[in-house]
Protein backbone atom coordinates (compact mmCIF):
# COMPACT_ATOMS: atom_id res chain seq x y z
CA UNK A 1 0.00 0.00 0.00
CA UNK A 2 2.40 2.53 1.15
CA UNK A 3 5.00 1.43 -2.08
CA UNK A 4 1.90 2.25 -4.29
CA UNK A 5 1.60 5.63 -2.87
CA UNK A 6 4.97 6.09 -3.19
CA UNK A 7 4.81 4.78 -6.64
CA UNK A 8 1.88 7.35 -7.07
CA UNK A 9 3.93 10.49 -5.80
CA UNK A 10 6.75 10.03 -7.63
CA UNK A 11 5.04 9.24 -11.50
CA UNK A 12 3.13 12.93 -10.52
CA UNK A 13 6.77 14.09 -9.55
CA UNK A 14 8.13 13.12 -12.61
CA UNK A 15 5.30 14.81 -14.67
CA UNK A 16 6.79 18.15 -13.40
CA UNK A 17 8.86 20.59 -15.70
CA UNK A 18 10.84 22.13 -13.66
CA UNK A 19 11.86 24.64 -16.18
CA UNK A 20 8.78 25.83 -15.69
CA UNK A 21 7.71 25.99 -12.16
CA UNK A 22 5.82 28.84 -10.86
CA UNK A 23 8.37 31.37 -8.66
CA UNK A 24 5.77 32.32 -6.23
CA UNK A 25 2.86 30.07 -4.97
CA UNK A 26 0.42 31.66 -2.76
CA UNK A 27 -1.85 29.06 -0.69
CA UNK A 28 -5.51 29.96 1.34
CA UNK A 29 -4.95 27.11 3.55
CA UNK A 30 -9.08 26.02 4.06
CA UNK A 31 -10.90 23.68 5.77
CA UNK A 32 -9.21 22.96 9.35
CA UNK A 33 -12.34 23.32 11.18
CA UNK A 34 -15.00 20.89 8.87
CA UNK A 35 -11.84 18.52 8.78
CA UNK A 36 -12.35 18.39 12.74
CA UNK A 37 -15.83 18.00 12.41
CA UNK A 38 -15.97 15.08 10.63
CA UNK A 39 -14.11 13.46 13.34
CA UNK A 40 -16.21 14.55 16.14
CA UNK A 41 -13.60 17.15 17.00
CA UNK A 42 -13.08 20.53 18.16
CA UNK A 43 -11.84 22.96 15.47
CA UNK A 44 -8.28 23.09 17.07
CA UNK A 45 -7.96 19.33 16.40
CA UNK A 46 -7.67 20.77 12.34
CA UNK A 47 -5.61 23.50 12.94
CA UNK A 48 -3.13 21.29 14.76
CA UNK A 49 -3.03 18.65 11.75
CA UNK A 50 -3.26 21.88 9.62
CA UNK A 51 0.34 22.14 10.89
CA UNK A 52 1.62 19.04 9.52
CA UNK A 53 0.16 19.64 5.68
CA UNK A 54 2.43 23.13 6.48
CA UNK A 55 5.54 21.40 6.88
CA UNK A 56 5.07 18.72 4.06
CA UNK A 57 4.07 21.46 1.33
CA UNK A 58 7.13 23.59 2.70
CA UNK A 59 9.42 21.18 2.18
CA UNK A 60 8.06 19.88 -0.82
CA UNK A 61 8.46 23.40 -2.71
CA UNK A 62 11.70 23.82 -1.42
CA UNK A 63 12.72 20.93 -2.93
CA UNK A 64 11.09 21.23 -6.30
CA UNK A 65 12.56 25.10 -6.69
CA UNK A 66 9.81 26.56 -5.66
CA UNK A 67 11.93 30.42 -4.48
CA UNK A 68 8.65 32.03 -2.32
CA UNK A 69 5.84 30.10 -0.65
CA UNK A 70 3.47 32.83 0.92
CA UNK A 71 0.50 30.70 3.43
CA UNK A 72 -2.69 32.95 4.76
CA UNK A 73 -2.46 31.75 8.34
CA UNK A 74 -4.37 34.54 9.73
CA UNK A 75 -6.55 36.93 8.41
CA UNK A 76 -7.54 40.29 9.85
CA UNK A 77 -11.45 38.73 9.62
CA UNK A 78 -10.00 35.81 12.10
CA UNK A 79 -10.68 38.27 15.11
CA UNK A 80 -14.30 37.41 14.71
CA UNK A 81 -14.04 33.69 15.39
CA UNK A 82 -14.46 32.53 18.96
CA UNK A 83 -12.23 34.13 21.65
CA UNK A 84 -10.60 30.40 22.94
CA UNK A 85 -10.04 29.01 18.71
CA UNK A 86 -8.06 32.73 18.40
CA UNK A 87 -5.97 32.11 21.06
CA UNK A 88 -5.30 28.29 20.32
CA UNK A 89 -4.00 29.45 16.67
CA UNK A 90 -1.86 32.15 18.18
CA UNK A 91 -0.11 29.58 21.06
CA UNK A 92 -0.22 26.59 18.02
CA UNK A 93 1.99 29.62 16.53
CA UNK A 94 3.90 29.57 18.88
CA UNK A 95 4.86 26.28 18.92
CA UNK A 96 5.02 25.79 15.36
CA UNK A 97 7.43 28.71 14.90
CA UNK A 98 9.73 27.22 17.87
CA UNK A 99 9.28 23.40 17.13
CA UNK A 100 10.16 24.24 12.98
CA UNK A 101 13.37 25.98 13.10
CA UNK A 102 15.25 22.93 12.94
CA UNK A 103 13.02 22.83 9.64
CA UNK A 104 13.78 26.08 8.17
CA UNK A 105 17.14 25.86 9.15
CA UNK A 106 17.57 22.62 7.35
CA UNK A 107 16.37 23.19 4.36
CA UNK A 108 17.83 26.49 4.37
CA UNK A 109 14.56 28.82 4.21
CA UNK A 110 13.77 32.36 5.22
CA UNK A 111 10.88 33.18 7.14
CA UNK A 112 9.24 36.70 6.61
CA UNK A 113 5.59 37.80 7.25
CA UNK A 114 3.28 40.14 6.02
CA UNK A 115 0.07 42.26 7.45
CA UNK A 116 -0.13 44.07 10.79
CA UNK A 117 1.95 41.64 12.53
CA UNK A 118 2.78 44.48 15.40
CA UNK A 119 -1.42 43.61 16.71
CA UNK A 120 -0.12 40.39 17.37
CA UNK A 121 -0.09 39.00 20.85
CA UNK A 122 2.79 39.36 22.16
CA UNK A 123 4.38 36.00 22.66
CA UNK A 124 2.92 35.19 18.71
CA UNK A 125 4.65 38.67 18.01
CA UNK A 126 8.20 37.60 19.36
CA UNK A 127 7.91 34.25 18.45
CA UNK A 128 7.70 35.27 14.82
CA UNK A 129 10.34 38.14 14.85
CA UNK A 130 12.91 35.43 16.02
CA UNK A 131 11.84 33.02 13.79
CA UNK A 132 12.47 36.04 11.20
CA UNK A 133 16.06 36.88 12.74
CA UNK A 134 17.30 33.60 12.98
CA UNK A 135 16.52 32.29 9.40
CA UNK A 136 17.22 36.09 7.42
CA UNK A 137 20.75 34.44 6.17
CA UNK A 138 18.87 31.25 4.61
CA UNK A 139 18.71 31.65 0.83
CA UNK A 140 16.71 28.42 -1.00
CA UNK A 141 13.27 29.73 -0.34
CA UNK A 142 11.60 32.69 1.32
CA UNK A 143 8.31 31.15 3.44
CA UNK A 144 6.12 34.32 4.22
CA UNK A 145 3.20 33.85 6.58
CA UNK A 146 0.26 36.25 6.14
CA UNK A 147 -0.85 37.15 9.66
CA UNK A 148 -3.54 39.79 10.59
CA UNK A 149 -3.26 40.17 6.80
CA UNK A 150 -5.74 41.69 4.57
CA UNK A 151 -5.43 42.56 1.35
CA UNK A 152 -7.79 45.43 0.96
CA UNK A 153 -5.90 47.15 4.62
CA UNK A 154 -2.60 46.55 2.66
CA UNK A 155 -3.77 48.75 -0.37
CA UNK A 156 -5.37 51.18 1.00
CA UNK A 157 -1.79 52.11 3.35
CA UNK A 158 0.10 51.87 0.23
CA UNK A 159 -2.42 54.43 -1.15
CA UNK A 160 -1.83 56.52 1.64
CA UNK A 161 1.85 55.98 1.71
CA UNK A 162 2.10 57.23 -1.99
CA UNK A 163 -0.25 60.68 -0.85
CA UNK A 164 2.17 61.72 1.96
CA UNK A 165 5.60 60.93 -0.38
CA UNK A 166 3.26 62.98 -3.50
CA UNK A 167 2.74 66.00 -0.58
CA UNK A 168 6.90 65.50 -0.19
CA UNK A 169 7.59 65.57 -3.42
CA UNK A 170 8.90 62.41 -4.02
CA UNK A 171 6.35 60.98 -6.27
CA UNK A 172 4.77 62.42 -9.39
CA UNK A 173 1.13 61.23 -9.21
CA UNK A 174 0.47 62.11 -12.85
CA UNK A 175 3.54 59.23 -13.71
CA UNK A 176 2.52 57.00 -10.83
CA UNK A 177 3.06 53.20 -12.53
CA UNK A 178 2.18 49.96 -11.57
CA UNK A 179 5.07 49.04 -10.24
CA UNK A 180 6.19 52.06 -8.53
CA UNK A 181 2.43 50.84 -6.78
CA UNK A 182 3.79 47.66 -6.05
CA UNK A 183 6.81 48.93 -4.43
CA UNK A 184 4.84 49.97 -1.85
CA UNK A 185 2.92 47.00 -0.92
CA UNK A 186 4.17 44.50 1.76
CA UNK A 187 4.90 42.01 -1.06
CA UNK A 188 7.46 44.77 -2.70
CA UNK A 189 10.28 42.47 -2.33
CA UNK A 190 8.67 38.88 -3.89
CA UNK A 191 7.07 38.55 -7.61
CA UNK A 192 3.71 37.88 -8.01
CA UNK A 193 2.60 34.64 -7.30
CA UNK A 194 1.64 32.82 -11.02
CA UNK A 195 -0.18 29.89 -8.86
CA UNK A 196 -3.04 30.42 -5.93
CA UNK A 197 -3.81 26.87 -4.04
CA UNK A 198 -7.06 27.30 -1.97
CA UNK A 199 -7.94 23.57 -0.41
CA UNK A 200 -11.67 22.58 0.86
CA UNK A 201 -13.61 23.16 -1.98
CA UNK A 202 -14.54 26.80 -1.36
CA UNK A 203 -13.73 29.29 -3.95
CA UNK A 204 -13.32 32.71 -3.00
CA UNK A 205 -9.83 35.09 -2.52
CA UNK A 206 -11.01 36.27 0.60
CA UNK A 207 -8.95 39.47 0.50
CA UNK A 208 -6.22 38.01 0.18
CA UNK A 209 -3.24 39.21 -2.19
CA UNK A 210 -5.74 40.83 -4.13
CA UNK A 211 -3.64 43.20 -6.06
CA UNK A 212 -0.50 40.79 -6.05
CA UNK A 213 -2.91 37.80 -8.33
CA UNK A 214 -3.88 39.76 -11.17
CA UNK A 215 -2.64 36.98 -13.72
CA UNK A 216 -2.19 34.06 -11.05
CA UNK A 217 -3.91 31.12 -12.19
CA UNK A 218 -6.62 29.76 -9.66
CA UNK A 219 -6.66 26.29 -8.54
CA UNK A 220 -9.16 25.26 -6.52
CA UNK A 221 -9.21 21.60 -4.67
CA UNK A 222 -11.75 19.86 -2.31
CA UNK A 223 -9.23 18.35 -0.45
CA UNK A 224 -9.22 19.82 3.59
CA UNK A 225 -6.18 21.50 4.39
CA UNK A 226 -5.14 19.05 7.03
CA UNK A 227 -5.12 16.09 4.10
CA UNK A 228 -3.13 18.48 1.66
CA UNK A 229 -0.12 16.15 1.27
CA UNK A 230 3.21 16.44 -1.60
CA UNK A 231 0.88 14.64 -4.21
CA UNK A 232 -1.68 16.83 -3.82
CA UNK A 233 0.73 20.05 -4.39
CA UNK A 234 2.61 18.21 -7.64
CA UNK A 235 -1.20 17.89 -9.11
CA UNK A 236 -1.19 21.59 -8.92
CA UNK A 237 1.46 22.08 -10.54
CA UNK A 238 0.92 19.67 -13.18
CA UNK A 239 -2.54 21.15 -13.27
CA UNK A 240 -0.87 24.88 -13.83
CA UNK A 241 1.82 23.75 -16.11
CA UNK A 242 -1.25 22.36 -18.82
CA UNK A 243 -2.64 25.70 -18.40
CA UNK A 244 -2.12 28.73 -21.41
CA UNK A 245 -0.94 31.85 -19.43
CA UNK A 246 -1.56 34.15 -22.12
CA UNK A 247 -1.99 37.60 -20.15
CA UNK A 248 -4.27 38.78 -22.80
CA UNK A 249 -3.04 37.97 -25.86
CA UNK A 250 -4.55 35.23 -27.97
CA UNK A 251 -2.80 31.68 -28.46
CA UNK A 252 -1.30 32.24 -31.74
CA UNK A 253 0.50 35.26 -30.52
CA UNK A 254 2.23 33.04 -28.05
CA UNK A 255 3.82 30.73 -30.83
C1 LIG B 1 -8.70 27.80 7.80
O1 LIG B 1 -9.49 26.68 8.15
C2 LIG B 1 -7.46 27.81 8.53
C3 LIG B 1 -7.01 28.84 9.32
C4 LIG B 1 -7.77 30.08 9.54
C5 LIG B 1 -5.75 28.76 10.05
C6 LIG B 1 -4.59 28.12 9.38
C7 LIG B 1 -3.62 27.72 10.40
C8 LIG B 1 -2.87 26.58 10.41
C9 LIG B 1 -2.86 25.61 9.32
C10 LIG B 1 -2.03 26.24 11.59
C11 LIG B 1 -0.77 26.97 11.82
C12 LIG B 1 -0.13 27.62 10.67
C13 LIG B 1 1.20 27.83 10.52
C14 LIG B 1 1.68 28.62 9.38
C15 LIG B 1 2.18 27.30 11.44
P1 LIG B 1 -10.92 26.93 8.80
O2 LIG B 1 -10.75 26.91 10.28
O3 LIG B 1 -11.50 28.19 8.27
O4 LIG B 1 -11.72 25.69 8.31
P2 LIG B 1 -13.30 25.64 8.03
O5 LIG B 1 -13.55 26.52 6.85
O6 LIG B 1 -13.53 24.20 7.75
O7 LIG B 1 -14.00 26.11 9.27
Amino acid sequence: MWFKIAEIIKNLQEKIDLERLPEHIAVIMDGNGRWAKHQNKPRVFGHRNGVKAVREVTEACAELGVKYLTLYAFSQENWNRPKLEVSALMGLLVDTLTKEMATLTKNDIKLEAIGNISQLPRSTYNALLKGIERTKSNSRMTLVLALNYSSRVEITRAAQAIAEDAKLGNVDISTLSEDTFSSYLETAAYPDPELLIRTSGEQRISNYLLWQIAYAELYFTQVFWPDFEREHLYEAIVDYQSRERRFGKTSEQLV
